[in-house]
């Protein structure tokens, strides 16, 4: 007897309208999230990559920093004292979360939830001083009154240690970067992956993939009816795809059924495009780590294999899970047999990257100044010569770095000198030991913190900087790369 089974029109229809192959009902569902309200961000490749915590986030620089994040697609954390005051600065693209430096248990768990670096742009303020010394505080000009609110000791020492503390406790590998990690639920898991059967071929397998305590399951039941024998889960395509040049491969943290499944990467936006395959053997039961270097990937279109093409790692548009009973070229898949199977995945990450900066501190030129043999106070910034009426503010600073440099994490220290309102896209000078002075704006300090997350170049570095005369910069790579790694 032949092998047939009465087909499901209706979920070939879905499957094709989830991935947009049928744009009219693409255009349906876009048209019904705009009426209806769409998630706070849209679905992309770099925002699965995590989030990033602007601690400070209130502040001069703190507020043009996530404003920078905000318009280049990050997800952004901002850490704040007072949610509804940082709502109205910060706008609603941007999660909130209340806390403070120095209450720890205000820094918990769910602040670190996804984030991949800390952008701590904290400091004490200043005492409220009228209109006019504020402005020439804030230009650089004038520091304030010898008073600040709060205590150094607790805010840029203390302060600092809590947050440097939590973050060791919570940020991923710097080596790795989290493509999914399903034991954080994040609300869209639908709205990311949808089943993809071989009810498009006429087959009636069906399978779903849900979120449950240990991660995700993708399960299901996979039929050889009408010629049929997959079912798969897969992404829509990322809007801004992944880039993981640098990386290794892929790894996943599965739990199987001793059956073998295919992860599959999609390195063009096309929904019938070229995928690139790797079979994976399980064990009945058990948590078990499976690294794929990319050059094991094996090139396919529809199970057959393509000799020459190649995965662009710089920008990958969708992962797919798969049980088939079809290997490659007409091979079958060994471990097959028909009916439920149930993969649990906890992790999918790109391993073997080079390490970036974890953790970017706004310090201050003249930490070390203060009591420095052979400093002459008439000739330094007001921060170095008043250092003891300001509560000991850079001696604090300094604490505060040393718990970072302490910590293990790949940081930047970056110590700006007198910091300015004015525009930012000036020509930078770097320098390392403590003895430069001069102004910066506060838009160049934001502009370096972003391209301090993104450029392996520099890690485990602390350097002051400051606007110079000459052309803008052009080449942030060449600048970072002049800088020595700490001691
Ligand atoms: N002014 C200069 O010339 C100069 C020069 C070199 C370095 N720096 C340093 O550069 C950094 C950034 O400067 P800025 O002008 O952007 O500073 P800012 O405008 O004074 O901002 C400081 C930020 O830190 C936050 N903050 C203070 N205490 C906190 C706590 N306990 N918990 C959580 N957040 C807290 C403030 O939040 P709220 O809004 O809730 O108060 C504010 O968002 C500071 O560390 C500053 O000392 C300044």
């Amino acid at each position: 007897m032949k092998n047939r089974a009465s087909w499901d029109a209706g979920r070939f229809v879905q499957t094709l309208a989830y991935f947009d192959v049928i744009p009219f009902f693409g255009c349906i569902q876009r048209l019904i999230k705009a009426v209806i309200g769409d998630n706070q961000y849209k679905s992309s490749g770099e925002q699965k990559m995590g989030v990033i915590l602007v601690a400070g986030a209130t502040g001069g620089v703190g507020k043009r920093v996530v404003r920078r994040l905000v318009d280049r697609h990050y997800l952004v954390r901002a850490l704040v004292r007072d949610v509804s005051r940082a709502r109205e600065m910060l706008g609603d693209k941007v999660e909130l979360f209340e806390g403070d430096i120095t209450i720890p248990e205000t820094l918990t768990a769910e602040m670190m939830l996804d984030v991949r670096a800390v952008i701590c742009c904290t400091g004490v303020r200043p005492v409220e001083g009228d209109t006019q010394t504020r402005e020439k505080y804030y230009q650089g000009i004038k520091f304030y009154m010898p008073e600040v609110v709060d205590s150094p000791e607790i805010v840029d020492y203390q302060g600092i240690a809590n947050l440097v503390q939590v973050a060791g406790r919570y940020l991923p590998k710097a080596d790795e970067k989290v493509i999914f990690d399903f034991t954080n639920p994040f609300a869209d898991l639908k709205e990311t992956w949808g089943a993809v059967d071989d009810v498009v071929m006429g087959g009636v397998s069906a399978c779903e993939i849900r979120l449950i305590s240990e991660g995700a399951a993708f399960a299901g039941n996979v039929s050889t009816a009408n010629s049929g024998g997959f079912a798969s889960v897969r992404t829509k395509n990322f809007e801004i795809p992944l880039n993981l040049t640098g990386y290794t491969g892929v790894e996943l943290r599965v739990k199987g059924d001793g059956k073998r499944y295919k992860f599959i990467l999609r390195s063009e936006g096309k929904w019938n495009g070229i995928g690139f395959s790797y079979s994976f053997d399980t064990e009945p039961n058990r948590w078990i780590t499976v690294r794929i270097p990319f050059d094991e990937f094996i090139p396919v279109f529809r199970a057959k294999t393509v000799p020459d093409a190649k995965l662009e790692l710089s920008s990958i548009y969708a992962c797919q899970l798969m049980l088939s009973k079809f290997e490659y070229d007409g091979g079958l898949n060994p471990h097959f047999t028909p009916g439920g199977f149930a993969l649990q995945v906890e992790s999918i990450k790109a391993y073997g990257g080079a390490v970036k900066p974890q953790f970017i501190q706004i310090s201050s030129a003249g930490v070390t100044r203060p009591g420095r043999p052979g400093i002459n106070l008439e000739e330094e910034p007001p921060a170095v010569r008043m250092n003891n009426q300001l509560g000991g503010i850079l001696t604090w600073k300094l604490r505060g770095e040393d718990a970072i440099r302490a910590s293990g994490i790949p940081y930047m220290i970056i110590r700006p000198c007198a910091l300015t309102e004015k525009e930012g896209g000036k020509a930078l000078m770097l320098d390392q030991g403590d003895n430069i002075k001069g102004q910066i704006s506060r838009e160049d300090i934001a502009e370096l913190c972003l391209q301090a997350i993104s450029q392996p170049q520099a890690y485990n570095v602390t350097f002051e900087v400051k606007e110079t005369d000459g052309a803008a910069l052009a080449n942030w790579q060449e600048l970072f790369a002049s800088l020595q790694a700490d001691k």
